[in-house]
C-alpha cells in the first residue's frame, strides 16, 4: 500500500525519492509522484502508473533541489487519477504534503475550509491537510506553529511529510498509527514509511512513535509530542539489518521466483536454530522471555490473510507438539471483540510485512495489559517486530510478489520450531527434527513436476469456480490454496475442511465445479476419500495432491500430483508448493498481472 519517502540534504533529492519509491513498489500502488523544493519554488511531478513512468517524466523535465517528498498511492478516497495522487498542495501551492492512512474527520475539515473559500481539486482526504496548514499559517505566521496546530485537528491514521516554500530549510513529519522513520546520514536525512528505502543510505534510524512529529533539517531532527508540543529526545538506533535487494533474475515474475525459493527459505529459517545433530531447537529471540513462557497456558494467534492461515497450521502444531491450547483469530475481528484475556495467555502476532494495520491495532489493544506479546515477523525492524516483547524472525528475505508464498512457508517453519522448542515430552521429537533437516531436499523434488502442474493449471484455468479441501493439517492448506488461486487468477475459489462438504458446499458440485484436494497420508485417509467419493458421485472433477503410495484418492481423481511422503506435521510445508504452482500457472495462462494483482497491496497499512 501507499509508500512515503522524503529527503533533505546535500544531494539532489529526486534521486533518493525515485529509488526509494521503486524499493517500495512491491507494496502495491496505482499512482506515484514527487515534489521537490528548490529555494522558494516547488516542482511537482505525478503520474498514474508505475515509478518507471515517473522516472521518464523526470528525465524529460528534471526536478532540481535538495529537499523533497515522494509517494506511491493505493487509492482509498477518490479514484485512481493524477489529481488524486500525492503529493497534494494547498490552493496557493505553498504547502505540499504526502500522507499514508486515512483522515477520518476530513469531511468536517473540508466543510470548514470550504466555508473559508478554499477550492479543492481532487477527492482525497489528504488534500485537506495542506489547506488546513495554509489557513493556520495565515493565523500564526509561522510554519512550525501552523503544522502543529493542524495536527491537533486531525483524527484517524496518518504518516505525513510536508515541504513548504515558506521554510525551505526544513521538512516536517508526523505520525499516528502509520509507520514513519528518519534515517540520519552524513549527506542528509532520509525519510521512509519503512526501512527499505533508507537502508541503502544509512542504518542509523529514528522511528517516530504515535502522536509524534518531527522538524527535520539537513543535519538534525527535532521530535515533539503532537498533543503536548513537548520536545522529545530520542537518539537514533542502529538497524541490524542488511540491505537485501531482490531482483527477478531469469524469472518472469517475483512470485515464481519466490516459490522456487521455498527450499532455501526453510534452510534459512532453520539456520542456527535447528541443531539436528544435538537434537535441540534453539530460539535466541525467545531466550529473554523463557521464564514467562513456562507460565503460559494459552496462546492467542492474531494475523490476517495468508499469515492467518499459517497461524491455523501453527495451532495444530503447538497443540499437538507443545500441548498448549491455541486459538487463532483474524486480527481485523479481534481488534473489535470484547474478549477477556488472562495474564497467563500469550498473544502471538504473525505478519510478513510487520506493518499490517489490523494486526498492529489488535496488538495495541492489549498494550499495557501485562500480557506477553510475541511475534513471527519477516520484515526486520518493522512496527510489529518492534512492538512485541519477543519473537522469532522468519528470515525469508524480501518478498516482492503481492501473493505471499515463501513467507507462508517460513511462518509455518517458525511455528514448528517454536512448537518443538516449547515441547516437553513429545514422542516424535527426534524423528521430526531429523526429518525437518532433510525437508528442503524433498521439496526440491516437487519442482520436477512443475511442467505437469503447469499443464494441469492451464487445463483448469477456464473454470469459474474452484473448491479446495483438506483435513486436519491440510485444512489450512485448502484455505491458503484457494486464497492464492483467487487473488492472482481472479477465479472464484473457496477452501473447506473435507468433513464440511455435506454441510453445504456439496450443493455446488457439478461437472463444471472442480475440486483441488489434499489427500496426504494420515489417519483420516479414509474419511477424506469418502468426501472425495461424494464429489466424484456428482460428476465433480478432482485434482488431487497425494503422497507416494496413495492410490485410493488418485483413483477418484481426474488428475493427480504426487509429492514425497513426510510426517503429517510437515505436510503443509511441502503440500502447499503444488498449490502455489497451480495458482501461478492458472493466472499466467489468463494473462494476469501476477506480482501486482488488481485491487491488492502487499502491505495493508490502512484498515
Ligand atoms: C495473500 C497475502 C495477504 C497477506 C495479509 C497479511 O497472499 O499476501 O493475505 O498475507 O495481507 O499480511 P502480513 O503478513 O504482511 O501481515
Amino acid at each position: 500500500m501507499c509508500g512515503i519517502v522524503g529527503y533533505i540534504g546535500k544531494k539532489q533529492a529526486k534521486d533518493y525519492l525515485l529509488d526509494g519509491l521503486e524499493s517500495m513498489e512491491y507494496r502495491g500502488y496505482d499512482s506515484t509522484g514527487i515534489a521537490v523544493l528548490d529555494k522558494k519554488s516547488i516542482n511537482l511531478a505525478k503520474v498514474v502508473g508505475r515509478v518507471e513512468h515517473l522516472r521518464k517524466a523526470e528525465r524529460e523535465n528534471p526536478s532540481k533541489g535538495h529537499a523533497g517528498i515522494g509517494h506511491t498511492r493505493w487509492a482509498t478516497h477518490g479514484g485512481v487519477t493524477k489529481n488524486n495522487s500525492h503529493p497534494h498542495h494547498d490552493q496557493n501551492k505553498e504547502f505540499y504534503v504526502i500522507h499514508n492512512g486515512i483522515i477520518e474527520n476530513y469531511q468536517e475539515i473540508k466543510a470548514y475550509l470550504t466555508k473559508q473559500g478554499v477550492k479543492f481539486y481532487g477527492d482525497t482526504d489528504t488534500e485537506v491537510i495542506p489547506n488546513l496548514i495554509s489557513e493556520l499559517y495565515k493565523e500564526h505566521g509561522d510554519v512550525q506553529k501552523a503544522f502543529k496546530a493542524a495536527l491537533k485537528s486531525l483524527r484517524g491514521a496518518y504518516a505525513i511529510v510536508m515541504i513548504t516554500s515558506h521554510d525551505p530549510g526544513n521538512i516536517y513529519a508526523a505520525k499516528f498509527s502509520s509507520p514513519l522513520a528518519i534515517g540520519v546520514a552524513e549527506d542528509g536525512m532520509y525519510i521512509g514509511s519503512d526501512a527499505m528505502p533508507i537502508l541503502p543510505h544509512t542504518k542509523q534510524v529514528v522511528f517516530l512513535e504515535d502522536n509524534e512529529g518531527a522538524v527535520v533539517s539537513c543535519n538534525s531532527y527535532e521530535l515533539f509530542h503532537i498533543k503536548t508540543d513537548k520536545s522529545i529526545k530520542r537518539p537514533t538506533e542502529l538497524l541490524e539489518i542488511e540491505h537485501e535487494a531482490a531482483e527477478k533474475g531469469d524469472y518472469p515474475d517475483f512470485m515464481i521466483k519466490e516459490i522456487h525459493e521455498v527450499p532455501q527459505t526453510i534452510r534459512a529459517t532453520m539456520l542456527g536454530r535447528l541443531r539436528a545433530d544435538e537434537g535441540i531447537v534453539k530460539l535466541g529471540g525467545l531466550e529473554e522471555v523463557r521464564d514467562q513462557l513456562d507460565y503460559i497456558d494459552r496462546i492467542v494467534v492474531l494475523a490476517c490473510g495468508t499469515s492467518y492461515y499459517a497461524g491455523l497450521v501453527g495451532e495444530y502444531l503447538l497443540e499437538e507438539i507443545s500441548n498448549i491450547p491455541v486459538e487463532v483469530q483474524q486480527a481485523s475481528e479481534f481488534r473489535y471483540r470484547q474478549e477477556p484475556l488472562s495474564r497467563s495467555t500469550a498473544v502471538l502476532v504473525v505478519s510478513q510485512s510487520g506493518e499490517t494495520a489490523d494486526t498492529i491495532a489488535a496488538l495495541k489493544k492489549i498494550e499495557g495489559s501485562g500480557i506477553l506479546t510475541l511475534g513471527i515477523v519477516n520484515a526486520p525492524g518493522s512496527t510489529l517486530a518492534r512492538m512485541t516483547d519477543a519473537g522469532v524472525y522468519c528470515h525469508a528475505g524480501p518478498e516482492k510478489a503481492v501473493a505471499s508464498t515463501k513467507a507462508f512457508v517460513a511462518q509455518v517453519t517458525v511455528f514448528l520450531l517454536i512448537a518443538l522448542h516449547l515441547s516437553k515430552n513429545y514422542r516424535n521429537f527426534d524423528k521430526l527434527i531429523a526429518e525437518l533437516d532433510s525437508l528442503p531436499q524433498k521439496i526440491e523434488e516437487v519442482f520436477a513436476q512443475e511442467e505437469k502442474i503447469r499443464k494441469l493449471a492451464e487445463k483448469y484455468s477456464t473454470a469459474n469456480d474452484f473448491l479446495y479441501i483438506g483435513r486436519r493439517y491440510a485444512y489450512p492448506l485448502a484455505l491458503e490454496g484457494a486464497l492464492k488461486l483467487k487473488e492472482i487468477s481472479y477465479i472464484h475459489a473457496e477452501g473447506f475442511a473435507g468433513g464440511e462438504m455435506k454441510h453445504g458446499p456439496l450443493a455446488l458440485i457439478d461437472k463444471n465445479f472442480p475440486t483441488f484436494a489434499f489427500a496426504l497420508s494420515n489417519d483420516l485417509d479414509e474419511k477424506l476419500v469418502s468426501n472425495m467419493q461424494e464429489i466424484h458421485a456428482r460428476d465433480g472433477k478432482i485434482v488431487v495432491v497425494v503422497d507416494e503410495g496413495k492410490s485410493e484418492a488418485a483413483k477418484l481423481s481426474e488428475d493427480t500430483i504426487v509429492i514425497p511422503k513426510v510426517s503429517e506435521q510437515l505436510q503443509p510445508l511441502i503440500g502447499v508448493v503444488p498449490a502455489f504452482l497451480f495458482a501461478y500457472y492458472a493466472a499466467k495462462r489468463l494473462g494476469r498481472d501476477i506480482d501486482k494483482p488488481r485491487n491488492l497491496a502487499k502491505s495493508v497499512t490502512v484498515e
